[in-house]
């Protein structure tokens, strides 16, 4: 059984996450997507949120059956060991990933030696895409259609755009 752990912020799950999913249920025979409870950045979305929206995202989605999704705090390499997984997936859109994933994939083959990152490249469509990005065009009432799933778009104009209460 190998299993492979797809973490990232997620805040909130893209196109482009999925797109790099998909490519990951293909490889392996589980793939855990890891929502970090604790980033350096400031989320806009809670963990357990996160994880909600990717959930519903890959929900009757071909090819993710082999899919579950979690969030974890904590250093990453303890919670992969927990899993018992063998791979960190993460992926590479650009040559300006391609920095801080170094970094990152040394920092944790460091912290410990057995578990391998492997990157996968999301169609090119998506290589520009971020959660940032998508954010900050949702914020502005920009169309987000073809960056995110449903369940991120709602999210999203519900922090940006909530309704009136009519009552
Ligand atoms: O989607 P992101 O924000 O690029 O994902 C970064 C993430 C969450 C994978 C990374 O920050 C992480 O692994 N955080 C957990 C804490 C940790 O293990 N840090 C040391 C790795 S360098």
């Amino acid at each position: 059984m190998r299993i492979a752990v797809y973490p990232g912020s997620f805040d909130p799950v893209t196109n482009g996450h999925l797109d790099v999913v998909a490519r990951a249920a293909r490889l392996f025979d589980e793939v855990v997507v890891a929502v970090a409870a604790s980033n350096a950045k400031n989320s806009l979305f809670p963990a357990n949120y996160r994880a909600e929206l990717v959930e519903r995202s890959l929900d009757g989605r071909d090819g993710t059956s082999n899919v579950r999704v979690t969030h974890f705090d904590g250093l990453l390499v303890d919670y992969v060991r927990s899993l018992g997984a063998c791979a960190v997936v993460r992926g590479l859109r650009a040559i300006s990933d391609f920095e801080f994933e170094f970094q990152m994939a040394l920092m944790n083959r460091k912290l410990e030696p057995t578990i391998e990152t492997i990157f996968l490249m999301p169609r090119e469509e998506y290589s520009y895409l971020s959660s940032r990005m998508v954010r900050e065009v949702a914020r502005l009432g920009g169309d987000i259609s073809s960056f995110a799933p449903a369940a991120s778009r709602e999210a999203l104009h519900a922090v940006f755009h909530p309704q009136p209460d009519p009552s």
